[in-house]
C-alpha cells in the first residue's frame, strides 16, 4: 500500500491567510524553521496506479499539482483518482470537491451523516450527477473504493462541522458525523483519524496492531489557541483531543502497538510545527512523527 500525505495542516493551513501568530509569521519568513503546510488530505493506493483520495481540501488543486502520481496519465482527460472518501463535513475536508468538477468520473463515499450535508448543499452539484456517483457507507461495513483496497469506517468522538453547529450540538458524541477509516491492502493496515475529540478504550482496541496511524494533531495543549492569543476556543470545543495534558493522545495511545504514529491535521498555532523546538522533540521522543506535506509511506 502506498500512502501520501497531501496536506498535513488543519483548517486554515499554514500560514493561514489572515494570521500573524508567531508560527504563521515564521512559515512566511523562515520556511526552513516552519514548513508551510496545506490543508488536511491523504491519498492511498494499493499499487501506485489507482488512488483513493481521503478528504478533499480547499488546497486540492495545488496538492494534485505537487504530486505527479496524481497527474492525468492518458488521453486528453484522465485522473488516477478513482474515488474520494470523506471523514467529516468540515470545510477543510469537503471544499476541494468543488475543484473536482469538469466531468471526471469517480465515486464519492461517506456515511449518510457526512454525505447528507454535501447532498443538502446545491453548490456541490457542480460534480455532475451523471459521472460522479455518491455512495453512502454504513459504519463498520467494509467496502472497496479502489480494487485491492478495503476500507472500513468507524465512529470516533467528534462533533458536527463548524458550519452546521447549532444549539443541539454535542461535543464528543460518537455518531456518523466524524469517522476514522481503517484502510487495508496486501495484509497491511493504515488507520486514518484526522479528527477525534477523545481517545477511548474502543478506539485503542480498534487500532491495535496497525502498521501506521495518521492521527489528529490539531493542538498540543487544549488551550493552544488561547495561549497563542488568537481565539477563545479549546481543543475540546473544536472536537480535537490535545497531544499533551490530561487525556492527551501521546499518553493515551502509548500502550497501543502501532508501527508508525504520525500527527496530521495540525493547526497553525501548534508549537510542534517549529523545527528544533522543545515541543517537537518532546513528541518525537515519545515515538511520534510530526507529519508534513509530501510525506510518503509504503506499507
Ligand atoms: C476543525 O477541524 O475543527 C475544522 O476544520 C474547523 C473549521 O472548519 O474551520
Ligand atoms: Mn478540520
Ligand atoms: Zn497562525
Amino acid at each position: 500500500m502506498r500512502v501520501v500525505i497531501l496536506g498535513s495542516a488543519a483548517g486554515g493551513g499554514l500560514p493561514q491567510w489572515n494570521c500573524r501568530c508567531p508560527i504563521c509569521s515564521l512559515a512566511r519568513a523562515e520556511p526552513e524553521r516552519v514548513r508551510p503546510r496545506t490543508q488536511s488530505s491523504i491519498a492511498v493506493s494499493p499499487d501506485g496506479t489507482d488512488w483513493l483520495l481521503v478528504n478533499a481540501s480547499p488546497d486540492i488543486r495545488q496538492q494534485l499539482f505537487d504530486n505527479p502520481v496524481l497527474h492525468p496519465r492518458e488521453g486528453l482527460r484522465h485522473s488516477p483518482i478513482r474515488a474520494v472518501l470523506l471523514t467529516n463535513g468540515d470545510v477543510d475536508h469537503v471544499a476541494g470537491l468543488l475543484t473536482l468538477r469538469e466531468g471526471q468520473p469517480f465515486t464519492l463515499y461517506g456515511t449518510n451523516g457526512i454525505l447528507g450535508s454535501v447532498n443538502d448543499n446545491r453548490v456541490f452539484d457542480v460534480m455532475a450527477a451523471d459521472v460522479v456517483r455518491r455512495e453512502a457507507i454504513s459504519l463498520d461495513e467494509t467496502f472497496e473504493p479502489v480494487a485491492g483496497l478495503s476500507v472500513t469506517l468507524f465512529s470516533v468522538p467528534g462533533k458536527v462541522p463548524l458550519w452546521l453547529e447549532d444549539e443541539t450540538m454535542q461535543i464528543g458524541a460518537e455518531t456518523e458525523t466524524t469517522v476514522g477509516a481503517m484502510i487495508e491492502a496486501g495484509g497491511k493496515r493504515l488507520a486514518y483519524i484526522p479528527g477525534c475529540a477523545r481517545v477511548t478504550d474502543g478506539l485503542r482496541a480498534r487500532i491495535e496492531g496497525v502498521d501506521a496511524l495518521l492521527f489528529d494533531g490539531t493542538v498540543l495543549h487544549d488551550d493552544d489557541m488561547i495561549r497563542a492569543g488568537v481565539g477563545t476556543k479549546t481543543g475540546w470545543r473544536m472536537g480535537h483531543v490535545p497531544m499533551r495534558g490530561e487525556g492527551g493522545s501521546v499518553e493515551a495511545l502509548a500502550p497501543v502497538a502501532i508501527g508508525r504514529r504520525i500527527f496530521v491535521h495540525i493547526n497553525n498555532t501548534n508549537p510542534v510545527l517549529v523545527e528544533g523546538s522543545s515541543e517537537r522533540s518532546d513528541v518525537e521522543s515519545a515515538g511520534w512523527t510530526v507529519g508534513h506535506d509530501g510525506l510518503a509511506l509504503t506499507l
